[in-house]
């Protein structure tokens, strides 16, 4: 019955961290997975998250399914999160998801569901977009986005390809912290992209899983306000993992800005979806969430907690800059302080991020993807030294 099933390459990233965990060496530096670690090197726990979760906790409530599209407070509190004022658009419809990832999956059964076969990534993407994507039926194609060897985004060349593709085809984009090369687009870029997004009537499909690790929490989300304002369709994969340190608890949503059809039935035909599939979300994260959010001081909190994150993220750039530099590393250092969030795509190649990690128990993500909060100013200088002596 089962025979027919061969061994199965396992996720570059997940396995990576498999391999981290196993590790014994006392300095091994993860710098693979996407993590936030804080400047002690341990996962946070955000002030606001524990505050919210003991106010949870004290409630002692029975644990009842929650509505299949997830519950009202949480919905709104992350619609007004993402569009701002203009959230009350009756055009918009937002629903829980298991993390992002479930958003990007749960989106691409709808487009299936609408007859859509294909998407079009960026070159290079997260790599479980193209697992995502596929396993939902559509075939992933590739727009150009980064120069690896000159260290640039290719906008000339991403807007002539955007320019010819047919009428309604899905583009994914990510509004902020591209993962993994952290190249973003300048506010001009971005506008040249969603007017192309707009003449040829493409279908954005935005994935924001970083919202307050680029510019800050509006700034990130700009591309995705744009085009509600413009009234463009679009799907969003949103993601509360990073910015409020949940991973293990699943918590994002799915956004659907669709102007020609009723809302309801749009929401209709994803509460079918994941019906049939899960049947309905977890409560804990998206109530820690939740609570966060509609709470005035806990959302203040949170905010400035996510801005100290994004600022110890910048810092330990620079500070690998300076100490590439000091120790002679044969590498485009320049890069590192260009790119944004919480990647950066370094330029080592495949064979320099193998040495790094069997010889010096440095975790990073092939071709040379660094998590920037991975360091620490205990493990900088290590880094830098290992990073200097395999491009010398
Ligand atoms: C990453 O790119 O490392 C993160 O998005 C975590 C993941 O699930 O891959």
């Amino acid at each position: 019955m089962f025979s027919s099933i061969g061994p199965s390459r396992p996720d570059p990233i997940m396995s990576l961290m498999e391999q981290y965990l196993a590790d014994d060496c006392p300095h091994k530096v993860n710098l693979g997975i996407g993590l936030y670690y804080d400047g002690e090197g341990t996962l946070p726990l955000l002030n606001s998250v524990h505050e919210a979760q003991q106010r949870l906790m004290t409630q002692e409530r029975p644990h009842s399914y929650p509505p299949i599209e997830g519950q009202a407070q949480f919905r709104e509190a992350v619609q007004r999160l993402i569009f701002g004022h203009s959230a009350q658009q009756t055009a918009l419809t937002t629903l829980q998801t298991l993390g992002g990832s479930g958003a990007l999956r749960l989106g691409a059964e709808l487009l299936r569901q609408l007859g859509v076969c294909r998407i079009h990534l960026p070159d290079p993407t997260w790599p479980n977009h193209l697992a995502i994507f596929s396993v939902a039926g559509l075939t992933p194609e590739s727009y150009p986005w980064y120069d690896n060897a000159n260290g640039e985004l290719l906008i000339d060349a991403l807007l002539d390809r955007l320019a010819t593709l047919p009428e309604g085809s899905v583009v994914l984009l990510h509004p902020a912290c591209h993962n993994p090369t952290g190249m973003d687009p300048s506010p001009d870029q971005w506008r040249s992209i969603l007017d192309t997004v707009e003449r040829r009537r493409l279908l954005p499909f935005f994935d924001a899983a970083y919202q307050g690790f680029g510019a800050g929490i509006e700034q990130d989300i700009a591309p995705v306000r744009q085009a509600l304002e413009r009234g463009l369709p679009f799907l969003l994969s949103h993601s509360l993992s990073k910015n409020m340190a949940l991973y293990g608890q699943r918590v994002g949503s799915l956004s659907l800005h669709c102007p020609d059809v009723a809302a309801i039935n749009v929401l209709g035909t994803l509460k079918g979806l994941v019906r049939s599939s899960y049947s309905c979300p977890p409560t804990f994260g998206s109530d820690i969430a939740a609570t966060v959010l509609n709470d005035a001081a806990l959302h203040q909190c949170w905010r400035d907690e996510t801005e100290a994150m994004r600022l110890r993220i910048l810092a330990m750039r620079q500070r690998l800059a300076t100490e590439l530099n000091a120790n002679g590393a044969g590498l485009d250092i320049g890069r590192i302080t260009r790119q944004r969030g919480m990647f950066s795509y370094t330029g080592l190649s495949e064979q320099q991020v193998d040495t790094l990690r069997q010889d010096f128990s440095i975790y990073l993500v092939n071709p040379g993807r660094i998590c920037v909060p991975g360091l620490t100013e205990r493990n900088v200088d290590y880094v830098a030294a290992s990073i200097a002596s395999v491009t010398r």
